[in-house]
């Protein structure tokens, strides 16, 4: 595999080159592209000597082989290892002014980020921004790891070992993980039902939650069919570029059913994290509706299929479905019944509701799930990112296709 190191200005670089030793080992072609800052830690020669390639930090060195697009083109993973506090708002920034910051921009491969810094400066809101637009853009974050920081201090900061940094970052590419083999299909955003040519009953679903369930599986080396209806802008961009990603897109409840069954057909799992609307309109205007003709006030609404129901009657031997249901609940214990009772009317193996309000799981980047099984037992209750939520959310899957085949 064509790897690409990027090391920038932390005391961790001289953890990287042990990474970079690793990578070589296991038989990878591994080119090092230090900052000028990286230099002041570990030297150009022990990059040289250990990647047994030539390095560089400038973009006007080998500038008729185009080096800055050309390295960016041909790596099949980007490892950015230490990735300083300065390094991800660079990133973020999407600045380019020397060749590792030109090749992250110029790459389509897999980028992965092992961050390194002092506690104060990871928790800093302006790096916690950072990483949560890298990763919405499917940056892979390793660590960093909690422990002993330069200088006497103790906290979460650390780079993580490079054998972890390693085998993640390996992971991201090859097809392991406790979801390979398994094809997904997973529903997201939220459909628009026409009224006329102008309006549309919505609702206010992101598709960001469903997003990150797919990038998730895909993570985990499932082959992932994302059938999107309306999302916010920029949530389908990690997926889209993801190698284990289909999408395919639908406007309409009607089209989204369409879709996700001719997805479903092989499935080993679905997951229903759409927001289906429940009912459209009966008759779409070919013409705007006006107020002056008192058109408006009232709408003739028919019931949308359950698409999940049907998915349900149909399903295959050995399917599991999912379904997602978002609730307002005033306790945690309605929540917990109301969970239970969508599960048993919905007939699926496992649901998730999370709790909606003002304000809280639509377009936030937290989420908090609770999810419950055919025997109505809770089997996981998560908060975190909606990527966390998303991992625990595919825990519980393989812990019920576990049950079922034992
Ligand atoms: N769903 C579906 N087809 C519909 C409506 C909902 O497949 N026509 C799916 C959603 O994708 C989700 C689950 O059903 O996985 C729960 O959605 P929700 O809207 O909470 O369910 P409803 O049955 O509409 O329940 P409620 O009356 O609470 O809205």
């Amino acid at each position: 595999m064509f790897i690409v190191v990027g090391v920038t200005g932390g005391i961790a670089a001289y953890k990287t080159a042990h990474l970079v030793r690793l990578l070589v080992l296991e038989g990878h072609d591994v080119h090092v592209i230090p900052t000028e800052d990286a230099l002041r830690f570990v030297g150009l020669t022990t990059w040289e000597a250990i990647s047994r390639h030539p390095v560089t930090t400038s973009v006007h060195e080998d500038v008729s082989e185009v080096r800055h697009v050309a390295l960016g083109r041909k790596a099949d993973l980007v490892i950015v290892a230490p990735a300083t506090a300065n390094t991800l708002a660079s990133m973020t920034a999407g600045l380019a002014n020397d060749l590792l910051g030109t090749t992250l921009l110029a790459t389509n491969a897999p980028v992965v980020v092992a961050p390194a810094m002092h506690t104060e400066m990871w928790r800093h809101p302006a790096t916690v921004a950072n990483i949560e637009t890298l990763r919405s853009r499917g940056v892979v974050v390793v660590g960093p790891a909690d422990g002993p920081l330069t200088g006497g201090d103790s906290g979460p900061g650390r780079m993580s070992e490079p054998e972890q940094i390693a085998a993640s970052a390996l992971a991201v590419v090859t097809s392991g993980g406790d979801l390979a083999g398994l094809t997904v299909t997973i529903s997201t955003g939220g459909t628009r039902e026409p009224i006329d040519p102008v309006r549309y009953l919505g609702n206010r679903s992101s598709g960001r939650q469903g997003a990150e369930v797919a990038l998730a599986a895909a993570a985990r080396g499932a082959h992932v069919r994302l059938v999107a209806a309306h999302v916010d802008e920029g949530v389908l961009a990690a997926a889209s570029i993801h190698p284990r990603i289909e999408i395919s897109r639908a406007g309409t409840a009607a089209e989204l059913g369409t879709a996700v069954r001719n997805a479903s057909a092989d499935a080993d799992v679905v997951v229903m994290v759409a927001a289906v609307a429940d009912y459209r309109v009966a008759e779409v205007a070919d013409h705007k509706l006006s107020k002056e003709d008192g058109q408006l006030q009232t709408l003739q609404l028919v019931e949308n299929d359950d698409i999940l129901a049907g998915l349900v009657q149909a399903r295959r031997d050995g399917q599991t479905i999912v379904g997602f249901g978002a609730e307002t609940a005033t306790d945690a214990a309605e929540l917990l019944d109301r969970a239970r009772r969508k599960r048993r009317r919905k007939g699926v193996d496992l649901l998730a509701v999370n709790e909606v309000g003002w304000g809280k799981g639509f377009e936030a980047s937290e989420n908090r799930i609770l999810v419950v099984d055919a025997r109505d037992e809770v089997t996981a209750e998560a908060s975190g990112t909606k990527r966390d939520v998303a991992d625990a959310l595919w825990d519980s899957v393989l812990a019920v296709r576990g049950t079922a085949k034992a």
